[in-house]
């Protein structure tokens, strides 16, 4: 029986934290108490927390702190969370688990808190799954914590500090920011997709945090087609999809690195290489004109046709 009011009450508290919304539906005595629990608890962490940050305003604290017990780490019917193992009853230890006994920091980087410091809290029950090479990544040799991407006492989806991934990666990367904005671009601003399909920002075996073991792998998650096999393979397409294409944005059709004649001149001389009766008197403009070599060299991903060997069929 005791185990099944714990279960209960442990349900019960797990239904609140997820939706408080809940409330204006059942107003059963149990789910009011636990509310009032919840209250009663916000109200001693703010007597405890106060004093140790006198400057700031009463009420934006009380917002700050009930904004923890609406995320992913207030499931106390989860023992790997922050709540659920504070198992003594004693409410602060869901704060001690990241702040530390009595709250020794607030994460105020560089001034109570070290980046190595955060990273170490967050990696001792985060250090699995996707950042698995967060050491020695990139992000990690730029001295970035946890909180420069994530925040804790907010709503955003997985906890991040902005609301897209885009306004997050671009407030750092700026380049890329105007890459999204080009003509030709990956639906990233439109939705359809975000930067972490194709990066892990966490850290991977690649110098660019690529999801895939290289740059053609990362593309065919999508792209499968292109991954062949040909019975006529183009070299540059099996080495690297980027050889041609700037995967964030381009001013040429398919985000291709230039104009197509240039793009494939850039690797072929053509002088020689076509039967003048084919080309006719304007050669150059065959050349140029729409999709320049790709009106006839059509399938320039690789050729299955027995007669693809110039990739026209
Ligand atoms: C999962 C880790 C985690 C838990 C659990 C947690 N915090 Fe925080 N807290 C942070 C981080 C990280 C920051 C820095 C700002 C941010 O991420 O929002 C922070 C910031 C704060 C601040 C500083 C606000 C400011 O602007 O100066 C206060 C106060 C605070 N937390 C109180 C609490 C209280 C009270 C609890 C328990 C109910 C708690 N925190 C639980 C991680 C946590
Ligand atoms: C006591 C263990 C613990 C600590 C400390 C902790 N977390 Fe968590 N965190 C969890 C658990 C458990 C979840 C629930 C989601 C899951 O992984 O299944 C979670 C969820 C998350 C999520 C995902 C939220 C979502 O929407 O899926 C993020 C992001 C996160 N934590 C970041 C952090 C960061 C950053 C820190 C350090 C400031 C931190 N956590 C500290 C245990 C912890
Ligand atoms: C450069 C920005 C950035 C940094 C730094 C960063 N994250 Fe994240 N993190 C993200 C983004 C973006 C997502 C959401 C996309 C996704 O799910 O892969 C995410 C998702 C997560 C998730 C939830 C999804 C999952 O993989 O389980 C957890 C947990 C998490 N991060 C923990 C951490 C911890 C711990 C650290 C510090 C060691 C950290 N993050 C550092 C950007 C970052
Ligand atoms: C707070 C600033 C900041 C944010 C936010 C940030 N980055 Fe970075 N990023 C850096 C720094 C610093 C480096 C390492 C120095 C460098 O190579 O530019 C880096 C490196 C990288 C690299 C490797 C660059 C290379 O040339 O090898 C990639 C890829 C990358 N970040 C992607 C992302 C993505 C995706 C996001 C969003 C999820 C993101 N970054 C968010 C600062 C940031
Ligand atoms: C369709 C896949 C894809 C998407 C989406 C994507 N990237 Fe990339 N990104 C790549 C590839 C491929 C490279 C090149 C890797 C290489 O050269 O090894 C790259 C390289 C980078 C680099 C390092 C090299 C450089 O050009 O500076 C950064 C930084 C970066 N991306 C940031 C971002 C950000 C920020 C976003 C989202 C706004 C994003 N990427 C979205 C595939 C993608
Ligand atoms: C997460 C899925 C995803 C990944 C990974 C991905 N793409 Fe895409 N790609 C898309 C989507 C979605 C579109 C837009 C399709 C549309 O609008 O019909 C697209 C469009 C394209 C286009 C333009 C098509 C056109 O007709 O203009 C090219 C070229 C392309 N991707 C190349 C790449 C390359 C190169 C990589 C690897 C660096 C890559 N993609 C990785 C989803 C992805
Ligand atoms: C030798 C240069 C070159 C390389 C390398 C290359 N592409 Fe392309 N790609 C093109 C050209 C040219 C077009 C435009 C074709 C057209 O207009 O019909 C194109 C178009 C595309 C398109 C849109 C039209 C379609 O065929 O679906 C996608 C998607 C695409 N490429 C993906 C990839 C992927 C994935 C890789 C790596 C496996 C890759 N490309 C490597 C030259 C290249
Ligand atoms: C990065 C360099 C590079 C680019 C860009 C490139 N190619 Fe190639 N291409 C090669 C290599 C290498 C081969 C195989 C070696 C060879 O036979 O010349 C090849 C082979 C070919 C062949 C078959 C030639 C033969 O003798 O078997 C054709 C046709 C061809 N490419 C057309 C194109 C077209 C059209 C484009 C532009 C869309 C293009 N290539 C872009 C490097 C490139
Ligand atoms: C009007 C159609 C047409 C256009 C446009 C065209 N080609 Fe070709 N190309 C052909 C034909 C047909 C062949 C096969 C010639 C043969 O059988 O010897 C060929 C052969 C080739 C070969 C292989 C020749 C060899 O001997 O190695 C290459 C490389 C090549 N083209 C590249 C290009 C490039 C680069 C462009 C654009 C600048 C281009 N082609 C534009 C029709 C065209």
């Amino acid at each position: 029986m005791i185990m099944q009011s714990n279960f209960w009450s442990k349900a019960l508290s797990h239904f609140l934290l997820t939706g408080l919304a809940a409330l204006l539906f059942f107003s059963s005595p149990t789910i009011a108490a636990d509310a009032e629990k919840i209250a009663e608890d916000i109200e001693q962490e703010l007597r405890l927390v106060q004093p140790l940050l006198s400057d700031k305003h009463e009420a934006d604290l009380r917002a700050h702190i009930s904004l923890m017990y609406e995320s992913p780490h207030a499931v106390e019917s989860d023992p790997r969370t922050p709540a659920g193992f504070a198992k003594d009853g004693k409410v602060s230890m869901m704060c001690f688990a990241c702040h530390g006994t009595n709250f020794e920091h607030f994460f105020k980087l560089g001034q109570d808190v070290t980046s190595n410091k955060v990273n170490n809290t967050c990696l001792g029950c985060h250090a699995g799954g996707d950042r698995m090479h967060w050491s020695g990544g990139p992000h990690e040799l730029g001295n970035m914590a946890c909180i420069d991407c994530h925040r804790m006492h907010n709503k955003n989806e997985r906890l991040l500090r902005t609301t897209t991934q885009l306004e997050l990666c671009t407030s750092c990367h700026l380049e890329r920011r105007s890459d999204f904005n080009r003509p030709y671009h990956h639906p990233v601003k439109e939705g359809q997709l975000v930067c972490t399909e194709c990066h892990n920002p966490h850290g991977t075996l690649t110098p660019t945090l690529l999801r895939g073991s290289d740059v053609n792998e990362t593309c065919y998650q999508c792209h499968a087609e292109k991954r062949g096999p040909f019975m006529w393979e183009h070299e540059p397409v099996r080495e690297a999809c980027i050889n041609c294409h700037n995967p964030h944005g381009s001013v040429n059709p398919a985000m291709l690195n230039s104009r197509p004649a240039q793009l494939c001149q850039s690797c072929h001389l053509t002088d020689n290489a076509h039967p003048a009766d084919l080309m006719g008197n304007k050669p150059n403009e065959i050349m140029q004109v729409g999709k320049g070599c790709v009106n006839c060299h059509s399938q320039v991903h690789g050729s299955n046709h027995p007669g693809g060997s110039f990739f026209r069929q």
